[in-house]
């Protein structure tokens, strides 16, 4: 471990990682089977046993899961995704992997996540699916989003990546019968270094998706390796090389024995940052609905128009006292690659939210004394 990484500043994350996971990599290497095998197995049925989905299909990013979502849920080529702009160019790359055309969607102003009403406004003949994502951990209204792809009869995809651990009314997200995926990126919730995971209740789609994730193989490796080489696989279509590991998995079983304490530890960050905050004018905390239990992977903060000094700005000076922030999330449709495709598409609460939001440090480990000091930099920082 590279202690100077941390040490000198408050950083915006930091994993936990500790000798467990050393010692569960370590096993696996002594297994002498490294790749997709029961490490992953092991992962995925624990996870889907704690959302509760019947199938769980890890993979090796949460782009590469969110495309096997939308490619085994039957988007053909030329199908239109409408998603949030306000998201990681990730969502928009995995509609475009999957043949898809993104059309871009505002979002509420109070949860920043899809405005359901927008998206029933942008609906055409072309729309083909609705891809929701629980944006910084906050679960989104999915009964609104679902109700709007009921009446209109699109495929409706639920982007996690940030919210595994989350709950909408009461039930883990992932846990609703829509199709959901997670990102185990250092950045999220737990980690498995990169990685990610499908759940979903439908087992053709799970069962094609193990397939599509392995090059198309209709027996996976693991199966030819216990028939000590006596079955054969065939192609019944191509695929791709999105295994997950099982030293990668291994890390991620040990990191789920952690996912209550990391949870609690944040909410109690989060209350914390909620209470040194409310004498100050110039900024809102997050927003969390009666309908979610909000897994805090990322802390946003927002801008009022009290405030004098831009979130930029503000994120710069931070960095100055040493306290890394990060600005809010910039709308794709502004994107280079987007830009003329999405020329005078105008998302006034997405554009708003880009300029007026900024996410300060919070991770399992992050102490009191360290956010009342990240709290001093930010009220020096918004002085004018
Ligand atoms: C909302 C969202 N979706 C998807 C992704 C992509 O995750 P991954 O890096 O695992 O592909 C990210 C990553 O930052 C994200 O924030």
């Amino acid at each position: 471990m590279n202690e100077d990484l941390f040490s000198e500043h408050i950083p915006l994350m930091r994993p936990w990682l500790g000798e467990e996971e050393g010692n569960a990599v370590r096993d696996v290497l002594a297994s002498g089977w490294i790749s997709l095998g029961p490490k992953v197995a092991e992962l995925e049925q624990k996870i889907a046993a704690l959302v509760g989905a019947k199938h769980a299909v890890a993979t090796n990013s949460a782009t590469s899961a969110l495309h096997l979502a939308m490619q085994t849920m039957g988007l053909e080529r030329g199908d239109e995704v409408l998603l949030p702009s306000f998201t990681c160019m990730a969502n928009a790359n995995a509609v475009l992997i999957a043949g898809g055309v993104p059309r871009f969607v505002d979002i509420e102003r109070d949860t920043l996540n899809l405005d359901p009403a927008d998206v029933e406004r942008r609906i055409t003949p072309r729309t083909r699916a609705i891809m929701m994502v629980d944006q910084i951990g906050l679960p989104a209204d999915l009964d609104a989003l679902r109700a709007v792809a009921d009446r209109h009869g699109l495929l409706l995809i639920d982007d996690a990546a940030t919210a595994f651990g989350g709950k909408y009314k009461g039930r883990y997200v992932g846990g609703h019968g829509v199709p959901t995926c997670y990102s185990f990126h250092p950045r999220k919730m737990i980690t498995t270094g990169e990685g990610g995971m499908l759940v979903t209740d439908n087992e053709a789609w799970a069962e094609r998706a193990r397939t599509l994730r392995s090059t198309g193989a209709s027996v996976s490796d693991l199966r030819r390796h216990q028939a000590k080489g006596a079955l054969f696989q065939q192609y019944f279509e191509s695929g791709y090389n999105y295994r997950m590991t099982d030293l990668q998995a291994a890390v991620g079983v040990v990191q789920l024995t952690k996912l209550d304490r990391m949870l609690e530890q944040r909410a109690e960050q989060a209350s914390l940052y909620g209470e040194l905050l409310a004498r100050f004018d110039e900024v809102r905390p997050p927003h969390v609905p009666a309908y979610a239990a909000h897994a805090y992977s990322s802390y946003c903060i927002r801008l009022t128009p009290s405030a004098k000094v831009p979130a930029e700005e503000v994120v710069r000076r931070m960095a100055e006292r040493n306290v890394s922030c990060r600005r809010g999330i910039p709308p794709l449709h502004f994107e280079p690659v987007f830009k003329e495709e999405m020329a005078g598409l105008h998302l006034p609460e997405t554009e708003a939210a880009a300029q007026e939001t900024m996410f300060l440090p919070i991770f399992p480990g992050l102490l009191a004394s360290q956010q009342r000091v990240v709290i001093t930099a930010l009220e020096r920082s918004l002085l004018s």
